[in-house]
């Protein structure tokens, strides 16, 4: 089948070659003339395991093409992906323009009948607003052309994204026309093949599957930190309530690891959106503010806990800090714990020397030469000369590190975790300080 793709992002690239390594022909299109030029010499702008080499393999292959022509992407594919950005704008609604914008571009140039398919995270209602504008253009093009929009939200993680695509625990097809839902399934029948995975249902209850879907993780994991909270006073053990609760199949292990707050450029978005969607609604979603409320706060926690270690303040003090990325196995510090660490370190006059393994790069783009700031490039030499050391992210790299080395060389002889990696038993054996959250 033919396929266009609209945003070369993070979806977008994902979405192009995953259809593409099934066989199918894929033009992804994108407004930067960089970005492109960049991927049509095989250079992928983001970190994501496996994506360079499926990217590489399917264009040589000649399944997957890209261009900045709007025209050429609009003639090439039956199916028109939307998978540009939804930035949340001053209030924390979802910025359509880019959406709407893409809309447009197709009903300017279609000639023939289109599928027009939603990945980007929208809000409930954003199908009938690109209805309307293809609507609209159509009629000032005097053209009456046939097309379809459908919501088809994507559930990928960072880290494991071609995987979720390849091997999706649902297809979410949000559609009103049964023979297009019919011609989703078929475009998703080789990612459905061991059991039935495609959910067909009306377009707003599929936008509103993707939102609720993200604030019932976020909401996990905002109640597990809340719970971690209320365990350090208490004088409770947060990871043996873990294990306790998570035994509950109806509650499951997954998503109830207790940390410094969820990041990333999902969750914190997406709960915002829905909760500006149901104000708009006039229904005021407390839960949701709650949850943002309290990983807000669980950002400060290893702060709080840094300064009550050091009364006189941490002026002067030099830290080791592990893990920048908002999780490991990606360079994205969108929304990470570790910006609200590091910057409030700084601002109560400390050095910070940072290491992550993928995402330094990152923190060079967004904070460049700030004072405070040491960039080191291997993980040893973030403890030059340091009082403690800090833990944002549990890249599997930091679960063993020498215990001996560490109680040597920090002066302090102080851990701060903020993913509970390790046993505190353990630690203290080696004469060290640790605080974890919620133990
Ligand atoms: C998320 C959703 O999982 C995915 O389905 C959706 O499409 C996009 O948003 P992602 O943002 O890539 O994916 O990251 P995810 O692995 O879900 O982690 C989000 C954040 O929650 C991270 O900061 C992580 O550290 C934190 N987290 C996760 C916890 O603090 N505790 C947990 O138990 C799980």
């Amino acid at each position: 089948m033919k396929i266009t793709v609209f945003g070369s992002g993070y979806v977008g690239l994902v979405t192009g070659a995953c259809l593409a390594e099934v066989g199918n022909q894929v033009l992804c299109m994108d407004v930067d003339q960089h970005k492109i030029d960049q991927l049509k010499q095989g250079i992928i702008p983001i970190f994501e395991p496996g994506l360079d080499e499926m990217v590489k393999d399917n264009v040589a292959a000649g399944r997957l093409s890209f261009t900045t022509d709007v025209k050429e992407a609009v003639d090439f594919g039956l199916f028109q992906f939307i998978a540009v950005g939804t930035p949340p704008d001053e209030d924390g609604s979802a910025d359509l323009k880019y959406v709407l914008a893409v809309a447009k571009s197709i009903a300017e140039h279609m000639s023939d009948y289109k599928i027009v398919v939603d990945k980007s995270t929208v809000p409930v209602g954003t199908a009938d607003k690109v209805k309307q504008a293809i609507k609209d253009v159509l009629a000032e093009r005097s053209q009456e052309l046939e097309f379809d929009v459908v919501s088809n939200p994507e559930f990928l993680k960072e880290g494991s994204a071609l995987d979720d695509f390849m091997k999706p625990d649902r297809i979410i097809i949000g559609t009103d026309n049964p023979r297009t839902a019919e011609l989703l399934k078929a475009l998703y029948g080789p990612f459905n093949r061991s059991r039935e995975r495609v959910i067909t249902m009306d377009i707003r209850s599929a936008e509103l599957t993707k939102y609720a879907a993200n604030a019932m993780l976020a909401t996990k994991i905002s109640f597990m930190n809340e719970l971690a909270n209320l365990a350090e006073r208490l004088g409770a053990d947060i990871e043996n309530v873990r294990h306790g609760i998570g035994s509950d199949s109806r509650i499951g292990y997954s998503f109830i690891y207790p940390g410094c707050g969820y990041g990333g450029s999902c969750f914190p978005k997406d709960v915002k959106a829905l909760e500006r969607t149901a104000r708009d609604y006039g229904y005021q979603a407390e839960l949701l503010s709650a949850v943002e409320n309290v990983n807000d706060r669980q950002k400060h926690r290893l702060f709080e806990k840094i300064s009550t270690h050091f009364p006189d303040g941490v002026k002067g003090k030099v830290f080791a800090l592990w893990g920048l990325a908002f999780k490991p196995n990606t360079d994205d510090m969108r929304e990470a714990p570790s910006r609200v660490l590091l910057e409030a370190l700084i601002d109560a006059g400390a050095t910070v020397r940072a290491y992550d393994p993928e995402a330094m790069e990152e923190a060079h783009r967004i904070y460049g030469d700030k004072a405070g700031l040491v960039y080191c490039t291997k993980q040893a030499d973030t403890l030059n000369d340091v009082d403690a050391l800090i833990i944002v992210t549990e890249w599997k790299q930091f679960r063993s590190p020498d215990f001996d080395d560490l109680s040597r060389l920090l002066k302090d002889k102080v851990i701060f975790d903020g993913r509970n990696m390790y046993e505190p038993r353990l630690v203290k054996q080696f004469g060290l300080q640790y605080y974890a959250i919620g133990r």
